[in-house]
């Protein structure tokens, strides 16, 4: 449970946030498969990436935390080793869907699983591609884990992604290192690309021309420092405290600005939000800035489409922003939040509502209706990380305390995230 009470001054601070969960997930994956050593500098020690840690070490691959870095002693494409036990992923969808596609096709047969939440998560969207390359698995009503994952052989194809989902993707192109032939993914709205990023960086032959991306067979890959930049999902909620309690200026530094991921950034711009990208630069592959933000006057918008994947994990706290917001704010196409953690669409609705909020939930998304008065309460996280740390930067600018109960959940992707501010 954390108590939050209204915040009476701006918020004027330089504020660092954890490294990226999805390319510190990829960094122990691809690390732990390539030759050599791989430091990675700025990973996030947040529960799902120790759930991915977990896992390699079960597999033979020796990885070391330090003070200041993360040492991953891979063994080579070929060198991992049958765990003696079921894999556990913990709250982690990237790790399960990831892993899911790496073990189908290695020399051995595994069994992955993870909490409550994640035997509620969907597979089949993974289970269907993999099949179609020779992959064996089986799940709970041939779709939840816990899965069983017959090592096979693989062969390349070309696959046409029905959702946007770069869990998906990573898991067949992580398979596809295991493939004879060619592998093939065609994206309708491109998702986050981190896999295919350092994948080439870790010298895979991989490239992409527009939404398709084609990963050659593939015999080796080599080690590399890492270098993780900081989490945009988790400076959302900064960038979101900044631009609605009045007198703030905000610094994030070292941020990851991919393409890829900043429909945040376009999105609050959009609504009015004064939100400055500065010191743009590069590290393995990924482009990086620092983010300066001031209290803005906002205004509602409509989002969809290609923008959503590119936000995806921020449209909690997109709809926190809505809330401060003059008008109507609507966002649709956005029907992938019913599967994550929880359903967001409606852990969002029913939260807000409880502070006073005008929110509907649709069919594929949400309607919110800006400037209603709003006051504390007792609401809930639902064990998910984004709807807690989402519905306490709203309690930053509410009249009266707030109090979020499963509040602890935060340590999935942010295990600091409360002595921020
Ligand atoms: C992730 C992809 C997204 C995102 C998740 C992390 C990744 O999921 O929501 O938090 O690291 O690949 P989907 O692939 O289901 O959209």
């Amino acid at each position: 449970m954390i108590q939050i009470s209204t915040r009476k001054t701006g918020i004027n601070k330089i504020i660092n946030v954890p490294g990226d969960k999805s390319i510190s997930h990829r960094a122990i994956m691809l690390g732990s498969i390539s030759k050599g050593t791989t430091e990675i500098e700025g990973f996030l020690l947040g529960d799902d990436c120790l759930s991915t840690i977990d896992c390699f070490r079960q597999m033979g691959i020796d990885i070391e935390i330090t003070d200041r870095k993360v040492i991953v002693h891979g063994k080579g494409l070929y060198g991992l080793k049958k765990p003696d036990n079921l894999l556990y992923t913990g709250n982690s969808g990237t790790t399960t869907r990831l892993l899911t596609g790496l073990l189908s096709g290695q020399n051995f047969s595994s069994e992955i699983t993870g909490d409550s939440s994640i035997e509620k998560r969907p597979m089949k969207r993974v289970m269907t591609p993999i099949r179609q390359m020779g992959g064996n698995i089986e799940g709970n009503s041939d779709n939840y884990p816990p899965l069983k994952i017959k090592g096979s052989k693989l062969h390349g194809i070309e696959y046409s992604m029905p959702v946007a989902s770069a869990q998906v993707k990573s898991a067949i192109l992580l398979a596809g290192l295991y493939a004879k032939g060619e592998t093939t993914i065609i994206e309708g709205y491109p998702s986050r690309d981190h896999t295919e990023i350092m994948l080439k960086y870790f010298g895979a032959d991989i490239e992409k021309k527009m939404n398709t991306v084609i990963l050659k067979e593939t015999k080796e890959l080599y080690a590399k420092p890492i270098l993780v930049p900081s989490d945009i999902s988790s400076a959302a909620y900064f960038i979101v405290a900044g631009l609605i309690v009045p007198g703030s200026h905000i610094i994030i530094p070292n941020v990851g600005v991919n393409v890829t991921r900043t429909g945040i950034i376009t999105a609050l711009r959009d609504m009015g939000g004064d939100i400055r990208v500065i010191n743009r630069r590069e590290a393995n592959g990924e482009p990086i800035a620092d983010i300066e933000v001031f209290s803005s006057e906002l205004k509602g918008i409509t989002i969809g489409g290609s923008i959503i994947p590119r936000m995806i994990d921020e449209i909690p706290v997109l709809a926190v922003a809505a809330l401060f917001a003059e008008g109507e704010t609507v966002i649709k196409d956005a029907s992938e939040l019913k599967v994550k953690e929880s359903n967001r669409i409606k852990t969002m609705q029913e939260e807000l509502s409880k502070l006073g909020a005008n929110v509907t939930e649709t069919d594929d998304g949400l309607i919110i209706v800006g400037k209603n008065k709003l006051h504390g309460a007792e609401i809930n996280s639902h064990l998910d990380h984004r709807v807690a740390m989402s519905l306490y930067i709203a309690g930053l600018n509410i009249d009266g305390e707030t109090v979020i109960n499963d509040a602890e959940c935060v340590n999935i992707s942010f295990p600091n995230f409360y002595n921020i501010i």
